[in-house]
């Protein structure tokens, strides 16, 4: 059974991240992966206020040991100023440098009420987990219009964009399979 963890990435209290999230998490329970989500309204972040980059921080370690242990990561991203949140920059300068996110596989989905549903955001991650030596899965979702254009039952209004989203869900733990087949592939 593949560990999936879908990061919803930002700690704005009732997020769309959230929403979309939680759709996720039942469209794979549907592919028979019982996917866990990160929240990143529950990051520590009063164990880290000052700075406290380097040091053992058993409940920061917990925290994002979830995402260092999952075989792959579904980041859930919306565009904050034409970026992606601080908060999920917070939480991936808090995992372990170099291994946790080394050939880890992940998709993305972009959100924002923008039209262009967090390009920017996603793709400024992209370079950020690029760095890191990820393996980013290439069907990208951007969910635009996010207010209007997202239902948590039924997914993306949009038939392309729910299309899009729909393949994403199926083919991304076959990437992960099909990296595991080969071990220089996978981190250990
Ligand atoms: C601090 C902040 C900055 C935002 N900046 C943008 C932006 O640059 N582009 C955009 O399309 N929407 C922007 N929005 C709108 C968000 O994309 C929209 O509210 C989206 O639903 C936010 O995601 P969330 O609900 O998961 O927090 C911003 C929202 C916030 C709270």
């Amino acid at each position: 059974m593949i560990d999936l963890q879908i990061i919803s990435g930002t700690d704005r209290p009732n997020s769309n991240a959230l929403r979309v999230s939680a759709y996720l998490q039942r469209q794979y329970q549907q592919e028979g992966i019982d996917a866990g989500i990160i929240d990143l309204q529950d990051f520590p972040i009063e164990q880290v206020s000052g700075g406290r980059y380097g040091e053992h921080l058993p409940e920061v370690d917990d925290f994002v040991g979830q995402a260092v242990e999952a075989d792959g990561l579904v980041m859930v991203c919306p565009e904050y100023n034409g970026g992606y949140p601080g908060i999920l920059k917070l939480f991936i300068d808090y995992m372990p440098f170099p291994g946790s996110l080394d050939k880890k596989p992940i998709a993305m989905v972009g959100e924002a009420n923008g039209a262009f549903g967090g390009l920017r955001a996603v793709e400024q991650l992209q370079q950020v987990v690029g760095y890191r030596n990820a393996h980013v899965f290439p069907e990208r979702v951007f969910i635009s219009r996010v207010n209007e254009n997202f239902d948590e039952e039924e997914g993306i209004k949009d038939q392309l964009q729910q299309e899009l989203l729909a393949s994403q869900i199926t083919h991304f733990p076959q990437f992960i399979r099909d990296l595991q087949q080969d071990e220089s592939l996978v981190s250990d």
